[in-house]
């Protein structure tokens, strides 16, 4: 990223574009094989092509950016692979924060943090800390996520709560469920890209997608350009989103 961002739209100037865009990152290893390098030369360049996302997803003026980086079922894959993906990450961090900063973006984390390398816990608190004054665009990192986990940890908190006499069962509702996910404080996302052909949402925000337009792109992640982004924009505004309700022109008749 440059130092020179542009400074950004506050707020979204019409409703055509999206507030939050979250992208599966997908085809890292395909986009190495294609090219005869072992797959973390993928993840490389894909942690070069979410630099340039994040700043284009800033030119844009989205205010939220959520990344699924590393998923609660990544841990499968063999060792050297997920230690490659851990390496990566400590690198982001440690290059690329002060400059994420500089530029106003806000760094949030979503995912289990229990059961991480210390040392990767502590950089992810500092990447967090660091940054909670800014706004000119959310980037959201999903590490060590998994949908399934997060709402099973937001109803162990649920119950939690009801065994105390806190809460009543009967006062449970889709804001306390809400509340209780890792993304309490963030908008769902309006726009979900995935690219890599690849058509599912491998257990990626499965709550808050629910209403969300998706985008599916044919492109592995680490050829991804700010051109696709403004692609993925365009096919976003030109979907209705009815939320389960009918459109305004379909409603008076
Ligand atoms: C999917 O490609 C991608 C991942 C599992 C990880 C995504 C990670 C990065 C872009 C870099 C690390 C991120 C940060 C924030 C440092 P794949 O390996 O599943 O590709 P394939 O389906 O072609 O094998």
């Amino acid at each position: 990223m440059r130092r020179d961002w542009p400074s950004r739209r506050h707020e979204s100037e019409d409703m055509t574009t999206p507030a939050h865009v979250a992208i599966i990152m997908d085809g890292n290893g395909r986009w190495a094989k294609a090219r005869g390098l072992p797959r973390v030369a993928g993840h490389r360049a894909g942690v070069e092509a979410l630099r340039q996302t994040v700043r284009a997803a800033a030119d844009q003026g989205i205010s939220w950016l959520t990344v699924y980086a590393f998923s609660s079922e990544n841990w499968s894959r063999p060792k050297s692979e997920v230690s490659d993906l851990m390496g990566l990450l400590r690198i982001f961090i440690r290059r690329d924060l002060a400059e994420l900063h500089q530029n106003g973006v806000r760094v949030r984390i979503i995912g289990e943090r229990d059961g991480l390398q210390p040392d990767i816990a502590a950089l992810l608190h500092e990447a967090e800390a660091l940054t909670a004054g800014n706004s000119a665009i959310n980037l959201v990192i999903a590490f060590n996520y998994g949908g399934r986990d997060e709402i099973a940890r937001a109803a162990r908190k649920i119950a939690e709560r009801v065994a105390a006499g806190t809460l009543a069962p009967e006062d449970i509702d889709v804001e306390t469920v809400s509340a209780a996910l890792d993304t309490a404080e963030i908008p769902d996302p309006d726009l979900v890209i995935r690219t890599s052909g690849e058509m599912r949402l491998s257990n990626f925000l499965l709550w808050q997608a629910a209403y969300s337009e998706l985008v599916f792109m044919p492109c592995y992640w680490p050829d991804f350009t700010k051109s696709h982004l403004a692609e993925a924009l365009e096919q976003y505004a030109s979907r209705e989103r009815r939320f389960g309700g009918l459109l305004a022109s379909g409603a008076a008749s």
